[in-house]
């Protein structure tokens, strides 16, 4: 098979993410694209250029929020991935709670939340890769089949690379838990 080289990287759709944190004693959240959990998921570690506005309050607290939004708020990620919390106060979009942490603002919209404490901040001028320590999840119990997550109640807005830089949602389940005991 013949392939053709494509620039950037394709690791690749991954789920828009609201990144929280107290700037100046206020909730600011960003969108973030490209974030993964490592260490089986009990580290998050994400990319943060350094102009960001978040970025303050991260670095002042040491904590922050990782908050899955669903389709139904795309309207409110597109203005936290376009307008910077400088000039917009993008803490009034949203009802906030804060959970163990006490500095890591959560999105109560949001099927989704964790806290996280950070534990490492790593110097990739202009960017700083930030890894925190997923402290508590949170869940709509609506998202949930007995106790346990179903992603297709959550409604990820899926965001993509490779130059498709569009959002897309979540498709069909393709396996089936009793399927892989077999
Ligand atoms: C789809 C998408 C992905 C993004 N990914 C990142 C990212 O990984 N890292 C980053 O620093 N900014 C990223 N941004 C840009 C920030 O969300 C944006 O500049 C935001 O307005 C910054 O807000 P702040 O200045 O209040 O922190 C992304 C934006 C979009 C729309």
């Amino acid at each position: 098979m013949k392939k053709q080289e494509l620039e950037g990287n394709l690791l690749s759709p991954l789920p828009v993410v609201l990144v929280g944190a107290r700037v100046n004693n206020h909730p600011n959240f960003l969108v973030i694209g490209y974030i993964c959990p490592f260490d089986f998921g009990k580290y998050i570690f994400f990319s943060l250029y350094k102009e960001r506005y978040t970025r303050i309050g991260i670095h002042e607290n040491m904590t922050f929020s990782v908050n899955i939004p669903s389709i139904d708020l795309l309207t409110e990620t597109n203005i936290c991935g376009n307008r910077s919390g400088r000039d917009f106060d993008k803490g009034s979009l949203f009802d906030i709670f804060y959970g163990e942490l006490k500095t890591a603002p959560m999105i109560r919209e949001c099927p989704i939340n964790m806290e996280c404490e950070v534990t490492e901040i790593l110097d990739y001028y202009p960017n700083d890769g930030i890894i925190g320590r997923v402290v508590k999840s949170y869940v709509d119990p609506k998202c949930l089949i007995e106790d346990n997550l179903d992603w297709r109640k959550v409604h990820p807005i899926i965001w993509a690379t490779g130059g498709d830089f569009n959002f897309y949602q979540l498709g069909e389940r393709v396996s089936n838990e009793e399927d892989k005991n077999d």
